[in-house]
């Protein structure tokens, strides 16, 4: 029952002292070899070298060690026969939520602007809405989307979220579909996007979309919060609306591609915030822990948590 570690960019260690703590009788191993292959019933990847999973006759499971797996499924090397996990622990919903409501409270705080102040020794109070007279519409409400809007509520934002297919019970409203979208976005003023990559939402973060969002509302204008994936955003489309009002601001945590180059105006841009794709990092602690339950739970025969349609992309 030895697991696979395979983790593009990211210290193995760290990750196989977690594992042994979690469960002392597993194996685990790095690289593939011909002794080891037909032991490993278990990949844990992030991003893994292309092939690695190729040749493994006993593989049962492959765990994507994080939310999204737009990067596993774009490698047409994956085995087609076994099934694919995300690695979804409270610990990364947790930070995840942390990261967009401090960005919703950033813009809707008006801190930019009080650390501009602050700069210049100037003591001015700006207007401040209730967050009541706002409204948050979270693009994407799964697991990440729904536990950010659920903690904006508690703040007291007015939240609607928005999915691929209508949801039965919901804890804000959620509308259903692109015929949707206008609506949606046509009530929303600060829009936050957690989809996951797939063809659909490649570039739907676009000039037109910003277009269609709520004007005169409580804030200054529209607000953008990406922590979803870069690919989903047109940089140049957001530069164009923060220069001509149609986003009075953004907070954007991924790009693509990664690392945002050096070139990009987004960097120096007054009304953009950027951080370098940390809203939520795996934990190896956390997330080993939760990994080897749901491994323990497939063991049991009994379903697995987060399990990926790779027809649907995530
Ligand atoms: N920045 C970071 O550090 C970081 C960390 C973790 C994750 N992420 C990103 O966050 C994403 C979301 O994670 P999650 O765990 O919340 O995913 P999830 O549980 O799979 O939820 C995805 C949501 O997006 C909706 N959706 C998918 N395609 C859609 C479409 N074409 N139109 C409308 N709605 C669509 C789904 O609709 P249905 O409910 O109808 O299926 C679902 O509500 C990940 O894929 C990843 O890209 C970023």
């Amino acid at each position: 029952m030895t697991i696979l570690l395979d983790m593009k960019g990211w210290d193995p260690h760290p990750w196989i002292a977690a594992i042994k703590r979690a469960d002392p009788e597993r194996q685990v191993v790095t690289a593939v070899a011909q002794e080891n292959a037909s032991a490993i019933r278990y990949a844990w990847v992030w991003r893994p070298r292309t092939g690695i999973l190729s040749n493994l006759p006993n593989l049962e499971l492959i765990v994507n060690l994080g939310a999204g797996v737009d990067a596993l499924l774009a490698d047409a090397t994956i085995p087609t026969h076994v099934p694919i996990v995300r690695a979804l622990d409270p610990n990364i919903t947790m930070r995840m939520t942390e990261w967009i409501v401090l960005q919703v409270l950033y813009h809707h705080r008006h801190i930019p602007a009080y650390l501009e102040q602050q700069r210049q020794r100037i003591w001015r109070a700006l207007p401040q809405p209730a967050a009541s007279a706002v409204t948050v519409g979270i693009l994407g409400c799964g697991a990440l989307g729904t536990s950010a809007g659920v903690a904006l509520r508690h703040v007291g934002f007015e939240v609607i979220g928005w999915s691929r297919t209508a949801k039965e019970e919901t804890r804000f409203k959620v509308f259903a579909g692109g015929d949707c979208l206008p609506s949606f976005l046509g009530q929303t003023d600060i829009l936050v996007c957690l989809l996951p990559l797939t063809p659909e939402t490649r570039g739907v973060l676009s000039y037109g979309l910003f277009r269609q969002l709520k004007r005169g509302g409580a804030l200054a204008g529209p607000v953008l919060v990406n922590a979803g994936r870069g690919a989903q955003q047109i940089d140049a489309d957001i530069l164009r609306a923060l220069d001509d009002g149609t986003l009075w601001a953004a907070s954007l945590d991924v790009f693509d591609p990664e690392p945002l180059a050096l070139t990009s105006q987004l960097w120096a841009h007054p009304r953009a915030f950027v951080t370098p794709h940390i809203a939520a990092d795996s934990e190896p602690e956390a997330m080993s822990g939760y990994v080897i339950k749901q491994i323990r739970r497939h063991e049991q025969g009994l379903p697995l948590d987060m399990t990926v349609d790779r027809g649907r992309g995530y």
